[in-house]
């Protein structure tokens, strides 16, 4: 099955107000590609400013609290991400496994509280170097994705699962195309075996390192759907080619 490709830009702790025009840059630009699902994910902080500047562009977080509300200084339940206009939220990304010690039973639930209040969620799951080198990075990410998946998913299409190898991300190194293509296969059998036909239309975004010369290369595997960018999304001239990479008809 061929989905709509997703293509998320990652804007981690970058962004202020001066940054709303190249948002305003990007959403603009993205309608001349309307085969392709375009989002930018900046810090909760901007998510208002950016949902106001950007109407009908979708605007999402980085991260979500799993409760609806309570004693959690400094957290954002996904009720507040939706007031503030998000229509998505990233979760379980590993800088937060890693940083603040994230463990996939507590990336469920944010992903559950998250499609809950109606965000479509993009679940970030990938293995560290040494793993690879193991010859084990299926099998772990395999494990994190059975730890970390919602119990529900209605139809599919508001879940995506980002494969991020973690020596991938912010380093300029790829795997290979047939590492993608078999940890994406993988992936997708187990949507499907978790989810049944609902788990054909989950797409499967991959992430790391995506920049313009290599987004063509990446979106001809089979199965990856779409990607998750971070430093290519902070400006329009780098993250635009890769939207119109997703755009080509293959
Ligand atoms: P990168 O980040 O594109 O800068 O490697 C990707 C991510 O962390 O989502």
């Amino acid at each position: 099955m061929t989905l709509r490709k997703l293509v998320a830009g990652n804007w981690k702790m970058h962004g202020l107000s001066s940054d709303l025009a190249e948002i305003e840059a990007i959403a603009e630009a993205s309608r001349g590609y309307p085969q392709v699902d375009v989002a930018l994910c900046v810090p909760a902080i901007l998510i208002e400013r950016a949902s106001r500047a950007v109407p009908g562009f979708a605007i999402g977080g980085q991260d979500v609290h799993h409760a609806e509300k309570g004693a959690h200084t400094g957290c954002v339940s996904a009720q507040m991400l939706v007031d503030a206009g998000a229509a998505l939220t990233i979760v379980g990304h590993s800088e937060r496994r890693d940083a603040q010690r994230e463990q996939d039973s507590e990336v469920k639930a944010k992903a559950e509280a998250a499609l809950a209040a109606g965000l479509d969620v993009i679940l970030c799951v990938g293995e560290i170097l040494e793993v690879r080198e193991q010859r084990a990075a299926v099998e772990t990410v395999l494990a994190q994705l059975d730890g970390s998946l919602p119990e529900q998913s209605a139809t599919g299409v508001e879940l995506a699962v980002a494969y991020e190898p973690v020596w991938a991300i912010g380093t300029g190194k790829i795997p290979t195309t047939a590492e993608i293509a078999e940890m994406h296969a993988a992936i997708r059998d187990r949507l499907a075996g978790s989810y049944g036909p609902a788990g054909e239309t989950v797409r499967i975004l991959y992430g790391g390192s995506v920049k313009a010369s290599n987004a063509r290369e990446i979106f001809a595997v089979a199965h990856v759907d779409g990607a998750l960018v971070g430093g290519a999304s902070l400006r329009a001239a780098d993250f635009m080619p890769i939207v119109a990479a997703a755009s080509v008809d293959r």
